[in-house]
């Protein structure tokens, strides 16, 4: 198993191309089983999470040809319209097929994602929402399975907590429904928006992109496109953190506006850092201005809050800080994994509840420790930049599924960092 490497301690210079989100990648490549027509998609990030999302495609009878970071996706009627636990325990994103092969095919079963190292996950919004839309569900051996006569109908949905996933299945299958749907409490990321753009290209009906009410008028169907998806700002935001754990000053390269405002949004507290918006929101430079105390207090919220997917990278960035810090975790219940190796590597940090408490240390040490999730993995990274000595990480598959090239991105910043096959 590959190992990160670390040797801690210097500042970041340079430039650093931001890749395409994963987050979004993830259900406009989904949005392939609507159609038989051809879809080609640019800006696509080589991560395990892809591959995780072709092999599942694939065995839906997806086409699937790889051009540089472009694939072409073109689905044909799959021989079984089911998603076996195999396929879908590495990626919860995988139940993103549930709505568009319903809405395509009228059934399909798709293994229930289970739990997770950030917690439960259920899927009730996804199922309660395609209810409405006339689907009948049996939950039997872990499978879902789901079964309309005719076409989905559309209907008027108000999700009973606000969630990326169900709104993003939701949206796939009212394409194809037929009327119109209406989702409120409806999530509001932008990877959200990514994926209304395309489907709009496709030629679907979609009022509200980017608001928590979306109205979806459905086709009988839908025609291919080209797409290119926006840049990665979880990505991005890990990069603005390491800049703000280990000082230095780097350009991000490949944003757009939205996320460069985004980016300084939620990092106004951080107030020893320095944005500038270059090249019309194209480039970011980040830049971390003299040390100062900072105490700052912060819960994750759903987009435009500060996101739950950052939460364990500033925790890591604060570590140095001098000042007391909190941050509430308020979308998963159980996203503290890193914290116990944090504290091995001498981070002075309290949980309890649902709150971290940082208190700023400058003794900060390399130790060998292991990542649990994805995020929880970049949040190591930090660490081990910014502390004394070398830093080992283990388990680093995580950090595969969702950062492209992290560790060559950041070595030519000037960072020394390895990975040992
Ligand atoms: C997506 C992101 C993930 C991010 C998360 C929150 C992708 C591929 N993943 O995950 O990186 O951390 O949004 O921004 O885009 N919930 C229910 N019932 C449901 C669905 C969700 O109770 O049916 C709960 C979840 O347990 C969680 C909250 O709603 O507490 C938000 O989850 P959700 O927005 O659905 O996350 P994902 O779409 O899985």
């Amino acid at each position: 198993m590959d190992k990160i490497e670390i040797i801690g301690g210097k500042p970041l210079a340079g430039t650093i191309k931001i890749s395409g989100a994963k987050n979004s990648a993830l259900p406009i490549m989904a949005a392939s089983l609507l159609t038989d027509k051809k879809l080609l998609i640019s800006n696509i990030p080589s991560l395990s999470d892809i591959e995780s999302m072709i092999n599942l495609l694939q065995s839906l009878n997806v086409k699937i040809e790889r051009i540089g970071n472009s694939i072409s996706l073109v689905s044909s009627k799959p021989s079984s319209l089911s998603a076996s636990y195999d396929l879908v325990r590495k990626m919860r994103a995988s139940f993103l097929i549930l709505g568009p092969l319903i809405a395509r095919y009228g059934n399909a079963s798709v293994s229930l994602p289970g739990g997770c190292a950030i917690g439960t996950r259920p899927v009730n919004l996804h199922l309660d929402g395609l209810r409405k839309m006339g689907v009948s569900f049996k939950i039997e051996n872990g499978y879902v399975s789901g079964r309309i006569s005719g076409r989905l109908k559309g209907a008027e949905i108000k999700l009973q907590k606000v969630s990326v996933g169900a709104t993003e299945n939701l949206i796939l299958a009212a394409t194809l429904a037929d009327g119109k749907t209406t989702i409120t409490n409806a999530a509001r990321e932008p990877e959200i928006s990514d994926l209304c753009n395309m489907l709009i290209k496709m030629g679907a009906e979609i009022k509200g992109v980017g608001t928590s009410r979306i109205v979806i008028n459905g086709q009988r169907n839908l025609n291919g496109c080209s797409y290119k998806i926006m840049p990665d700002r979880i990505e991005s935001g890990t990069f603005v953190l390491c800049v703000f754990g280990c000082s230095g000053t780097v350009i991000l390269k490949n944003l757009n506006i939205e996320i460069c405002n985004h980016l300084i949004k939620i990092f106004k507290k951080l107030v020893s850092l320095e944005f500038k918006i270059l090249n019309k929101g194209k480039n970011l430079l980040v830049r971390k201005v003299k040390e100062k105390k900072i105490c700052i207090s912060l819960k994750t919220k759903e987009y435009p809050g500060f996101p739950t997917d950052l939460q364990a990278q500033l925790t890591s960035a604060l570590l140095k800080t001098k000042g007391k810090s909190e941050i509430v975790e308020n979308i998963f219940e159980n996203r503290f994994m890193h914290i116990s190796e944090l504290i091995r590597m001498g981070a002075k940090l309290i949980q309890k509840g649902s709150k971290v408490i940082i208190n700023g240390t400058d003794k900060l040490n390399g130790a060998e420790v292991m990542a649990t999730d994805l995020r929880a993995s970049s949040s190591l990274i930090i660490a081990g930049l910014m502390a004394n000595g070398k830093t080992t990480i283990n388990r680093v598959y995580h950090l595969d599924r969702g950062y492209e090239n992290i560790e060559k991105k950041l070595k030519q910043c000037g960072a020394k960092i390895n990975r040992l096959k």
